[in-house]
């Protein structure tokens, strides 16, 4: 690398992409935009207008990943932030071209080309950090502190929780980009693989075996007592009488706070527009109608790692943010939202034979708490150290290869859930990689 600051591309300029790139124009001393690529202009352009004034002629834009990617490498890192159905050749073809890459979970559609990445990344030596945004965040680092320490004594056990949120659920695993897991990926890895990765993490040991269950149990249109509009925009009941509404994108501030990840111009959009726009647009449907939606809204999974350490996974619609119990020979620790609003505070340890309760504090992060708990902020504030001060790959807060780690436990999950099985993740992990299973 050249330049003293990290130059930038960015590939796929959607809410991700646009999430960092602006992040990143808060250190111009670190970083520079020098590309940036959507298929809708607009968004391309945003990216170009968060460089400072004076740099902005100089980033060039292009109308697709493909044809940014049939130039000459022209930045350092490759941000991609495309959809999960389009990683793997936009991945695989930077690498190729020179690119170290930020790259957004999952790693790609499917677990073969995912291993395939991982495996390319090592073969020519460059860096690839998966976007698991919460390795970045101070709660989930003031918990990994804690177990190093060895003040919980060893690890026997421990159960984890993700209430995805009964709004967040219908937004984006019923209406929206992941509802469906034909064109997304299972709802295990598009949002629970920063889970198995952050469990992989704190317990610092891979997984080997799983078991699961899950099945979509409430936004299905047998729910549904009596036959309405599919577009709620056409419902005559009074707005929100039915929580996931779709009018309440309009209505409630707190719901429209996710039109702005997925409508162009909707800070300014009227009422009108946005009416308008939810007649066509998929966020509009009732979320009991959307047809294609097919990820289960509640999945369990049991988890064995290498040692004999258990665990049990439960994600669902009907909880709100994540909470951890993991309990060692020595004293037990508590955390997360549940706990923080409940008591007594949002991380304890608790001496099991003293019963003493200590307060973990955790930092205030210096982006502060909004996107992802400080995550997104930490991320990039981590990318230029993990891109160019770090001796190596394995060296990376995130790298490639423990993220893949982490997409053969959730696909293995995924296949669990499907045949019923215990699945040892060796023999899935070769199975895959031969072809005898299609993942
Ligand atoms: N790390 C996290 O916590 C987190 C959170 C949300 C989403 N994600 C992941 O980030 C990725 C992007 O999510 P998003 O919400 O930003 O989605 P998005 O739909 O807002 O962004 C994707 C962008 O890619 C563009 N695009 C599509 N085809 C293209 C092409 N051929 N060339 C160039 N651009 C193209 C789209 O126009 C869009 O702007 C997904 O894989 C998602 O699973 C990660």
């Amino acid at each position: 690398m050249s330049n003293t600051r990290i130059t930038l591309a960015g590939i796929g300029c959607g809410a991700r992409t646009r999430t960092y790139m602006k992040l990143a124009m808060e250190r111009p001393d670190r970083f520079q935009i020098t590309a940036a690529a959507d298929i809708v202009p607009v968004r391309a352009e945003q990216v170009r207008d968060y460089a400072p004034e004076n740099e902005r002629a100089g980033v060039r834009l292009f109308s697709s990943a493909a044809e940014l990617l049939a130039q000459p490498k022209m930045a350092d890192v490759a941000i991609i932030g495309t959809q999960d159905d389009y990683h793997f050749e936009p991945c695989k073809k930077a690498l190729e071209l020179g690119y170290d890459v930020l790259l957004e979970k999952p790693i790609a559609k499917t677990l073969r080309e995912a291993l395939e990445l991982r495996d390319l990344a090592a073969k020519l030596g460059r860096r690839v950090a998966i976007c698991h945004v919460l390795r970045y965040t101070p709660f989930y680092n003031a918990i990994r502190n804690v177990i190093q320490s060895g003040e919980l004594g060893e690890i026997i056990t421990f159960n984890a929780n993700e209430g995805v949120g009964a709004w967040h659920f219908g937004h984006s695993f019923v209406r929206g980009h992941w509802g469906s897991s034909i064109a997304s990926t299972p709802m295990i890895v598009a949002k629970c693989c920063h889970d198995m990765d952050i469990l992989y993490w704190l317990m610092g040991r891979k997984c080997e075996n799983v078991a699961s269950f899950g099945e979509l149990s409430f936004f299905r249109k047998e729910t549904l007592r009596e036959p309405r509009p599919v577009r709620c925009v056409d419902w005559t009941t009074p707005v929100g009488e039915d929580p996931w509404d779709a009018r309440k994108y309009i209505s409630d501030e707190s719901c429209r706070r996710w039109l702005r990840m997925v409508m162009d111009g909707a800070e300014t959009a009227t009422e009108e527009e946005i009416t308008e726009w939810l007649r066509t647009s998929k966020w509009g449907r009732d979320a009991f109608q959307c047809e294609d939606n097919d990820q289960p809204d509640h999945q369990v999974a049991i988890m064995r790692f290498m040692g004999g350490l258990t665990g049990t996974f439960t994600m669902t619609a009907f909880e709100e943010g994540r909470h951890i119990e993991i309990y060692g020979t020595k004293a037990k620790l508590r955390a997360g939202a549940f706990y923080k609003d409940n008591g007594p505070g949002e991380i304890t340890v608790t001496e099991h034979f003293s019963k003493t309760i200590r307060k973990v504090e955790v930092e205030e992060p210096d982006g502060g708490y909004a996107g992802h708990g400080g995550g997104d902020w930490g991320l990039v504030d981590s990318l230029y150290d993990d891109m160019r001060t770090v001796p190596d790959a394995d060296a990376m807060t995130t790298s490639i290869a423990a993220s893949a780690h982490s997409h053969v436990i959730a696909f293995a999950i995924e296949h669990a859930r499907r045949t019923g099985e215990v699945i040892d993740l060796a023999e899935f992990e070769r199975k895959v990689l031969s072809g005898e299973l299609n993942y």
